[in-house]
Parts: C-alpha cells; structure tokens; sequence
C-alpha cells in the first residue's frame, strides 16, 4: 500500500445558541433534555485550529497541546472519548479492507490553537471539540463512511454545544430518545448562503473566569429546578418550530423575540438553581435595557426589532442583527459604553453601565 498521509489540520468556528441547550440527561454520553438550535460564526472571527499526526516515533503515547501548554489526556475523560472514538472507526475500516494504511494504532500528538483569549469567557469548548473530531475524520479518512451528523455525535461526547460546530450556518441539536446517543446528533437547519446578512457582535462585558462551570451548573438545574422542567416540556419544543421557521422566512422580528425569550428563560432557570446561579452582571444587564429601548423606539416607527441579545454561561452578551443595522448598533454601543476597545470582539471591560 502507498505510504499513508498522517498529518491533518482542521479547523472549527464557535457556535452561539438561540434556543439554549441546559441540562443532561445522560452526563458521560452527553445526552441533552431538550433540542437546542444555534448559529454557527463565520470561520474568520473565532475560531479553533487543530493539528493532529500518527507516528510510530511519539514514544509517549498519545499527548495533547492546547494554546502551546500540554493538557493530559488521561484514560476516561472526554478528550480521551473523542480520540478513542474516532480510532475504533479507522480500526474498523482497517480490519475490513486490508490495503488500508495501518495507523489507528500508532500515537498521536494533537496542537490546537483558539485565535481568541480562551480566558474570554467565550465558548471555545464548543469550537475546540469540534476541530479535534473534525481533525481526527480528516487524518483517519473517516469520510465519506461517516457523515458531519455523524461525526457530530462524537463531539457532544467532548462538549454538548461542540456537536453543533460540525456544521455552518444554522444548526439543530435534536435530543433523540435513544439511551445510546445514537440519535442524538446535529443537523443543519439552513446553511449561512440561506441568510448571509445575519450577523453577530461579541461584546466582552468580563474576560474573568465564569463561576459556576457549565457542567456543575447544569447538573444543579436538573436536580433543583421545578422552572427547567417546565422549559423542558412546556417552552422548548414550541419554541424550536417558531425558530426554524423565523430563520426559514428571514424573519428578523420572530427571530429576536424567540431569541432573547429563551436567553431570559435559560437565566431564568440558573436563578430557579438552588442555590442560585448569576451568569449575568450589571453590565449584561445594562445592554438588556438599551437593547429593549433601542427595539421599542424601532417598532414604534414601525421598523419592527433589530438587535437580539443573548447569553451563555457568563456575561458577555453576543448580539444578532442585519448588517446593514451594525453602523447604527456601534454608534449606540459607543455613546453608551464610551470606553470601548473596538475590534473583533467589543470590548465593554472597565466601561460604565
Ligand atoms: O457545551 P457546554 O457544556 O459548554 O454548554 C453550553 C451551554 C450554553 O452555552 C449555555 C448553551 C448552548 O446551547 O450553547
């Protein structure tokens, strides 16, 4: 057999979730209570960068590398799930045909590099796992035998939301039923050509470690929160139809109502945690005023909504709206915040609310 190509470099963009995803129901397979939906970013803006080689030489065994600083992999955590996972399959493909290039067996050293402060408080688990899947697919030759649904379900096993950055554009996380994940996997709901006006602002409110992680937090939810058993049965699933079909229609209005009522639902239910979870800060909170103000002056002249705000597990707001609203929405940003740093992201650090 030819000699085997046994570097590969992938790269993944973080998602930001419309409809949250909170809560497992199945905490080592990652299996979610409730179908989430996000928008991936363009892959320019924030982003994870992996490199990954096979080679019989790596005398260690299999190590990692995030941002230059080795990470230990260990033997049963998740980093350690998605690499096994992603070499059973090669293994498999191995057995089956024999001109195959013999490598799931050698160790791997694995480089991934986030082009954002990972202090940030911005999502680089999501885009970190899913550049390792996608990284892995590429050296191992999984594709075409598995799908980006497919690889998707060995992402959620590093990091729920990472499931979600195997696709661009608009994305759906569908829970499944089965107790073996096997249904619990990403799906595109609409590519970015679909709606290629969209756009997002990352305003950094607080680059310091968020408090309550999102796994510990999650966890609390489900054991104490009556409230996210009434998101789960009762908003979600309604909520998950309006979306597809506000993205469907390019339908800005619906798409920022359903967007910050589910950012204030999933606050909501950390607050419903006992004892409380506080993702928000005053400045959060702030660009929440100016953003309701800013959409109720809009409609009032019959404009309808034009910014959308949302909130992950810390403070930093990421807002949607149409490109040509951005001029607009800076100008807002600057009167209001008047400290700001401009540049990818919008750094409202030290500014007054
Ligand atoms: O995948 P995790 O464990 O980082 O959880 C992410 C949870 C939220 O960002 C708050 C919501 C979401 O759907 O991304």
């Amino acid at each position: 057999s030819s000699q085997p190509i046994i570097t590969a470099t992938c790269s993944a963009p973080v998602n930001i979730a419309v409809i949250k995803y909170w809560g497992k129901r199945d905490t080592k397979l990652i299996l979610p209570t409730n179908d989430s939906l996000s928008v991936t970013l363009d892959q320019d803006h924030l982003r994870s960068v992996t490199t990954a080689r096979a080679d019989i030489s790596f005398q260690k065994g299999d190590r990692l590398w995030l941002n230059g600083v080795e990470e230990e992999i260990g033997t049963e955590g998740r980093l350690r799930t998605c690499i096994e996972e992603c070499r059973k399959v090669r293994k498999g493909m191995e057995a089956k045909d024999g001109s195959l290039a013999k490598i799931s067996g050698l160790p791997l050293h694995i480089c991934s590099e986030n082009n954002f402060p990972t202090a940030a408080g911005l999502a680089s688990s999501a885009s970190g796992f899913a550049a390792l899947v996608a990284t892995l697919a590429a050296l191992y030759g999984l594709k075409p035998t598995l799908n980006s649904s497919d690889l998707s379900k060995f992402a959620r096993q590093g990091s729920g939301s990472a499931c979600r950055s195997l696709f661009g554009g608009f994305v759906a996380w569908q829970s499944g039923t089965e107790a073996s994940g096997d249904d619990s996997l990403a799906i595109e709901v609409a590519p970015r050509e679909h709606w290629p006006t969209l756009q997002a602002l990352i305003c950094v409110v607080s680059d310091a470690k968020k408090g309550t992680p999102s796994t510990a937090g999650m966890q609390r939810t489900v054991a104490t929160s009556p409230l996210l058993q009434h998101r789960i049965k009762d908003v979600v699933p309604a909520r998950m139809e309006a979306m597809r079909k506000a993205i469907k229609d390019h339908d800005f209005d619906s798409f920022a109502d359903l967007t910050m009522a589910d950012s204030n639902n999933f606050h909501a239910c950390a607050l419903d945690t006992a004892p409380p979870i506080f993702y928000m800060n005053d400045v959060s909170r702030a660009i929440v005023q100016l953003v309701e103000e800013f959409n109720r002056a809009s409609v009032a002249e019959g404009k309808g909504k034009r910014i959308a705000y949302t909130y992950d597990a810390g403070p930093n707001a990421v807002l949607y709206a149409e490109e040509k609203e951005m001029k607009t929405i800076l100008a807002v940003i600057r009167h209001y915040f008047p400290n700001t740093d401009f540049d990818d992201t919008f750094n409202l650090l030290g500014a007054g609310a």
